[in-house]
């Protein structure tokens, strides 16, 4: 059986996508490699663990001689690499971090791939999962698209737009087979409550201030975290070598706007009268660096693959909250020990 590693399968996009894949292709054998740091959790892989195309393996991506090592026994054919430091909040706090894990842990899995199938690399395939965070922010008018010139300006987007130049230049230096996704900010089950949506959730449950940054007039553009996952298989299996694409929701929202909309499916959810859970908006320092706008153009995808999003933002935010609210023991168990002391760091 064809064996195909997943990095990252224990964190919110990589849950997804490993789940797909387990269950769409019982022919592949499905490798899941995470080092299980805070935003790792089993728990959101736990209905496939038993699968017989399935293997959860414990291991970070910066130990290059344990990734050698597990290339040389397993001889993946194909990589979709999502391991990652995802949050700009805390790329701020410790930037180092990002470095290591996002631009040396990438870099570890090249060598290893390159190492392998040097000699012949036909049928092999090294997929890298990147963010539209790359290209920095838009004004008000226009949108990325592959060829928008890299301009990052968190740690974060930084350390991903460094992990995707060398994931292009090893395509040009030794030939190796990729194809990188630049996709917009996600949303849905599973997302761990340090990012804007699942944060705001948990809050509006628990009665807690929603902490807006600035003036709240910041742009994202939100894509179901399941469109997401079917566009990574797509791209993995029918993606030209070589190539970028730019994968997003054709939905764009001010944060204020979103987390209103937020409070109102709230209310209605949990029963309480119109208008109180928007009263925990709470506008506090703004974040530095913050990226005003980021706005996809999914064309390319579209076009050239027939994607585009399944779910409407109304019917995945429904999803979602229905998600938060069924799986309380989650949240309780993420949002106990080091995320208290994260939190209160963070909205001191
Ligand atoms: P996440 O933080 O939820 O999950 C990251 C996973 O990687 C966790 O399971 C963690 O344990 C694992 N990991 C971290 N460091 C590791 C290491 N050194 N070795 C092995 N495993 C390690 O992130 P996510 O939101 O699911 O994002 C996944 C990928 O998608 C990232 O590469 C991110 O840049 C990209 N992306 C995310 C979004 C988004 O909106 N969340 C949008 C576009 C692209
Ligand atoms: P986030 O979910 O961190 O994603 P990203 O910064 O990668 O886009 O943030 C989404 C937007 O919400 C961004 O403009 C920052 C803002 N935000 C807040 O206003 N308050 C918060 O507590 C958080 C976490 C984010």
């Amino acid at each position: 059986m064809k064996k195909i590693l997943i990095t990252g399968g224990a964190g919110f996009i990589g849950s997804h996508v490993v789940r797909r894949f387990v269950k769409r292709y019982p022919d592949l054998n499905i490798f899941n490699l995470d080092a299980l740091t805070y935003a790792g959790n089993l728990e959101n892989i736990k209905d496939i663990e038993n699968q017989p195309n399935y293997v959860f393996i414990k291991g970070d991506i910066t130990d290059a001689d344990f990734i050698n090592s597990l290339f040389n026994e397993h001889k993946f054919e194909g990589v979709i690499h999502l391991a990652a430091e995802s949050h700009v909040d805390r790329s701020i706090t410790d930037p180092l971090a990002f470095v290591k894990t996002n631009v040396i842990g990438t870099m570890n899995l090249l060598n290893a791939f390159r190492d392998l199938w040097k000699d012949n690399y036909d049928g092999k395939r090294f997929y890298h999962v990147s963010t539209d965070e790359v290209y920095g922010t838009l004004g008000t008018e226009g949108l990325f698209t592959e060829t928008t010139p890299y301009s990052p300006n968190s740690p974060y987007s930084a350390s991903k737009a460094a992990s995707d130049h060398f994931v292009r230049a090893y395509g040009e230096t030794y030939g190796l087979p990729y194809v990188i996704t630049n996709c917009s900010n996600n949303y849905g089950p599973n997302h761990f409550p340090e990012k804007l949506i699942p944060l705001f959730i948990n809050n509006i449950i628990n009665n807690k201030p929603l902490p807006v940054y600035g003036d709240g007039k910041y742009t994202r553009d939100w894509l179901y975290v399941e469109d997401h996952a079917r566009a990574i298989d797509l791209v993995f299996h029918e993606g030209k070598n070589h190539e970028t694409y730019n994968i997003g929701g054709f939905n764009e929202w001010q944060n204020i706007d979103l987390v209103k909309l937020l409070c109102t499916l709230m209310d209605v959810k949990l029963g309480r009268t119109e208008g109180e859970s928007e009263k925990l908006i709470t506008y506090v320092k703004d974040r530095p660096g913050h990226d005003l706008r980021y706005a996809i153009d999914a064309s390319k995808i579209n076009k050239e693959l027939g994607w585009e999003p399944s779910v409407t933002f109304e019917q995945g935010l429904e999803k979602t909250i229905e998600w938060y609210l069924n799986n309380e023991e989650w949240l309780k168990n993420v949002t106990s020990g080091a995320y208290t002391e994260y939190y209160s760091k963070q909205y001191q």
